[in-house]
């Protein structure tokens, strides 16, 4: 009889969907999930996301803005696998501009993938999790959950957003046995700042040196907090935002 690592393997036979899978976070996030068992469905608005394809992860081009994204999401989950046990809200664009030059599209666009996103993607998760009695909500959060700069206030206000989405649908949440938690990332070294710094990932690498540890994370270390958040270890975790910062959150350096 064949018999499974479950230590190796923490989410065999379950299923997840990763928002914003194609890169970055969302990228590391799905390798770890899918390394340790679990079957994803990857969605992205970009092309590439299409390239994941393979036996336990199938990919979804959307963009998580519109409203039909995540009942489709959803549905490919309970078509491909049958059942839903995780959601990871990582899809997520920032942009650096003062209050005073940025437009309503600009502040409109932010706010409509980093929270109606999360929202909406939640929404469906919860039209599927709610009857099954079991689940977990990760969303991916930021510094910025709780901390400002100049030039990022429509990327805080929308992770603000998030962190108080995940507190109030955590209560809601838990009555049918439903977790939901985010995590509070530091400085990633990934593409999200390329469309406003030469070197995006060299902006974010020398950023991350203002936080106590000195350095950014790699998508790795952030993959890692989401997927124990995600899992039963976390079964007392409920409505938290876990900063994962290098200490960030405490004192910039
Ligand atoms: N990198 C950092 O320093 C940092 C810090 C704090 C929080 N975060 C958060 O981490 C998350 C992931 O960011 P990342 O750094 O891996 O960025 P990334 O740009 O490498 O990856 C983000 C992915 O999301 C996808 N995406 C963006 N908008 C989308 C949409 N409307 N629909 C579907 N997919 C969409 C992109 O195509 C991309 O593949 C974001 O929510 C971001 O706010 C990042």
């Amino acid at each position: 009889m064949t018999t499974f690592n479950t230590a190796d393997k923490p989410f065999f036979g379950q299923v997840a969907i990763v928002t914003g899978a194609a890169s970055g976070i969302g990228q590391a996030t799905l390798e770890l999930l899918h390394a340790q068992g679990a079957s994803v469905v990857a969605v992205d608005r970009q092309d590439d996301v299409r390239a994941l394809a393979r036996p336990g992860i199938v990919p979804l081009v959307a963009d998580v803005a519109r409203e039909e994204s995540a009942a489709l999401a959803a549905k490919t989950a309970m078509d491909h696998y049958g059942r839903l046990d995780i959601l990871v809200n990582n899809a997520g664009i920032i942009i650096n501009k003062p209050v005073i030059d940025m437009t309503l599209d600009d502040w409109n666009g932010i706010q409509a993938v980093n929270a109606t996103g999360a929202f909406l993607f939640s929404r469906e998760a919860m039209r599927v999790m709610v009857p099954a009695g079991k689940g977990s909500i990760v969303n991916v959060g930021s510094y910025a959950c709780h901390q400002a700069f100049p030039t990022i206030a429509a990327y805080a206000a929308s992770k603000g957003a998030l962190a108080q989405l995940t507190r109030a649908l955590s209560l809601e949440a838990i009555d049918h046995g439903i977790r939901v938690n985010a995590v509070g990332s530091g400085d990633v070294v990934t593409n999200i700042t390329n469309h406003i710094h030469a070197d995006g990932r060299k902006f974010l690498a020398e950023h991350g040196k203002n936080a106590p540890i000195r350095r950014a994370a790699e998508p790795r270390e952030i993959a890692e907090v989401i997927a124990f958040l995600a899992s039963e270890k976390a079964s007392y975790i409920v409505g938290a935002v876990v900063m994962a910062d290098g200490g960030m959150s405490v004192a910039l350096r």
